[in-house]
């Protein structure tokens, strides 16, 4: 299949081209596209044909459930059993943004979305293009992250190239995304609600509307059996070896310098994941800043794309820097974590 790329600016969006996607969306095709998390491959989630091919192109495990993508809240009505009040407390403040809610599913919604859960991911996505896209299909849209599975998820439309190329239809490239981390994702249908996945809505803000929230103890120690089908699955990952150093942050650089010298005399290429603080330190090894640690998104945004720049350079291993856990914190040490197979060492 040849895959049609398309440049779309998200100031001045040229309606003909969303069309065109829109058009494939509607007659079963896949179709990339930015969100502002990052990029999504998208279908009729109404149609399991359509959304099969999702599965396929991904390679995902079936049981791993998909988020369905609407524009108006009036959508929303029919596809959940019910909108419990504070799922409409958390729509009014959030959406539409980086937050993905889980309810209890109506009939209409196809097993194959839900994974056979008898509950449906729903979200309202901010980004412009993929608003204009989910309109004018006028169906809901269901996407995950565009990425193949297990692989870092796509912040810029080469990394849907990369992964996605002859395998999809269209993917619309709206430049890089800014987020760079998936959304929260947050699970209304049980007693208590329960925070799945971490993401730009952070812990400490959703408490202050629900005071009794939970988070999924997996978050972050790979150890606990996660609630969320999809998080059992080996995520983000590089192809190399990743290792996390965490402690003070002299001793995270003394430790890893160390490392990197031991690894360079067995003759390994070594990718160093650092932040604007600590990069003048390091003399060997490839070094990659991730952002400032001062400023989270600078971090969160780059992520994924410097674990898939450390993959083209053929490191051989990457020591990572862990970052602190407030804010965004958290979201970013759950994907670093995911990608080294939890693998961190306290210094
Ligand atoms: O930011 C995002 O959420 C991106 C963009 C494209 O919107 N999408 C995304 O989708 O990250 P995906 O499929 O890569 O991740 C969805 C996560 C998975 O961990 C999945 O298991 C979980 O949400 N999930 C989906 N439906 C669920 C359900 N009914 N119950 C529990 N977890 C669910
Ligand atoms: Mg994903």
């Amino acid at each position: 299949m040849k895959t049609q790329i398309i440049k779309i600016n998200r100031n001045n969006i040229n309606k003909k081209d969303i069309e065109l996607a829109a058009n494939l969306i509607k007659s079963g095709n896949l179709v990339a596209f930015p969100t502002e998390t990052v990029y999504g491959l998208g279908a009729n989630g109404l149609d399991e044909d359509a959304v099969k091919k999702i599965y396929l192109a991904k390679g995902r495990p079936s049981d791993n459930p998909l988020i369905l993508h609407i524009a108006d809240i009036e959508e929303l009505e029919l596809l959940v059993e019910r909108v419990p009040d504070i799922g409409k407390k958390l729509i009014r403040e959030f959406w539409p943004g980086p937050l993905t809610i889980i309810f209890k599913k109506s009939p209409i919604v196809p097993d194959i979305i839900s994974g056979g859960l008898d509950t449906v991911a729903i979200r309202m996505p901010i980004n412009p293009i993929a608003l204009k896209l989910i309109d004018l299909s006028g169906v809901p849209i269901a996407a995950p992250s565009a990425n193949i599975s297990g692989r870092p998820s796509p912040t810029r439309a080469s990394h849907v190239i990369e992964d996605m190329d002859g395998k999809i239809s269209m993917i619309l490239d709206g430049g890089n995304t800014d987020v760079g981390l998936e959304s929260t994702v947050i699970d209304l249908s049980t007693k208590i609600p329960t925070i799945l996945r971490p993401g730009a809505i952070s812990y400490e803000v959703l408490r202050d509307i629900i005071p009794e929230l939970l988070e999924d103890g997996n978050i972050l120690d790979e150890r606990i059996r996660p609630r969320s089908p999809g998080q059992k699955y080996r995520h983000y990952a590089p192809k190399s070896e990743m290792i996390l150093f965490k402690g003070d942050i002299e001793d995270i650089v003394k430790n890893i310098k160390l490392q990197t010298h031991e690894y360079i005399s067995q003759g390994k290429k070594v990718g160093i994941m650092a932040t604007k603080e600590t990069e003048e330190f390091y003399n060997e090894g490839l070094v990659l800043v991730l952002g400032s640690r001062e400023d989270k998104l600078s971090i969160s945004s780059n992520l994924f794309q410097t674990i898939r720049s450390f993959d083209h350079e053929d490191v051989d291993i990457i020591l990572g820097e862990a970052i602190d856990l407030e804010g965004m914190g958290k979201a970013i040490m759950n994907r670093m974590l995911k990608a080294a197979g939890g693998k961190i060492i306290k210094v």
